[in-house]
């Protein structure tokens, strides 16, 4: 069970991890925009505050497989944590099977079928990102997808699948059943994580507990 951070935002990043609770982060072309700042500088900003065995997706932006490939070796020259994010298209799988043939890691995003996801495992990606909110947004189960994408994998005899890596979060609730569904890995936005940790009746009983505690203290 693994938790990234789908966001650009070194600082927010940096504050996150010092919980120890995030194993990676997610960045695409749209969060990038919005830091306003060098993708590649941004790369290596968020890429040293994690260890070597994590994973940091840096997305390259091409029409064919020769420039993705030519970007993912920039960005994977940063840092052997960095995870080449390609789109699900046939460069984007091409370039991804030459990558993994390479031990490059790569994870393939814009997952809206399993028949896409079957093409990944088969690129060798190590990870396939399937986007829950935007698949709702049309109409489509993006839970169900992900338990579709779940029974493929175990019942196929590849070797490695990739490891599936649950995108465009946008409840508490997806996390929940991305998980029930079998996913992997959830990359969440800052604001969803930090809903994670809330309850209501959390902040009443340590209301409570407090004003217990200090009736304790007076006696
Ligand atoms: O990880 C992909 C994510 O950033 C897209 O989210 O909410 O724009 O569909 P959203």
């Amino acid at each position: 069970m693994k938790i990234f951070l789908d966001t650009s935002e070194v600082d927010v990043i940096s504050k996150h991890c010092e919980s120890g609770l995030i194993d990676g982060v997610t960045t695409n072309p749209t969060l990038m925009m919005q830091a306003g700042r060098d993708p590649i500088d941004v790369i290596k900003d968020i890429s040293a505050l994690f260890p070597d065995d994590s994973s940091i997706s840096a997305e390259v932006v091409a029409d064919t497989a020769e420039e993705m490939i030519s970007q993912a070796k920039q960005y994977y020259s940063i840092s052997s944590n960095i995870t080449i994010k390609v789109p699900c298209t046939e460069e984007g799988l091409k370039a991804c099977k030459f990558l993994s043939d390479k031990d490059i890691p790569v994870n393939v995003t814009l997952i809206f079928s399993t028949t896409q996801a079957i093409l990944c495992a088969k690129a060798g990606a190590k990870y396939v990102s399937p986007f829950i909110g935007r698949c709702e947004d049309n109409g489509l189960s993006g839970i169900g997808l992900i338990e579709s994408i779940r029974t493929i994998y175990d019942r196929s005899n590849i070797g490695h699948p990739p490891e599936i890596l649950a995108a465009s979060i946008r409840t508490t609730d997806h996390v929940t059943n991305a998980f029930i569904a079998g996913t992997d890995i959830v990359t969440l936005p800052p604001s969803i994580l930090k809903e994670m940790y809330k309850h209501a009746l959390t902040d009443q009983g340590i209301d409570q507990f407090d004003k217990d505690w200090k009736l304790v203290n007076h006696k």
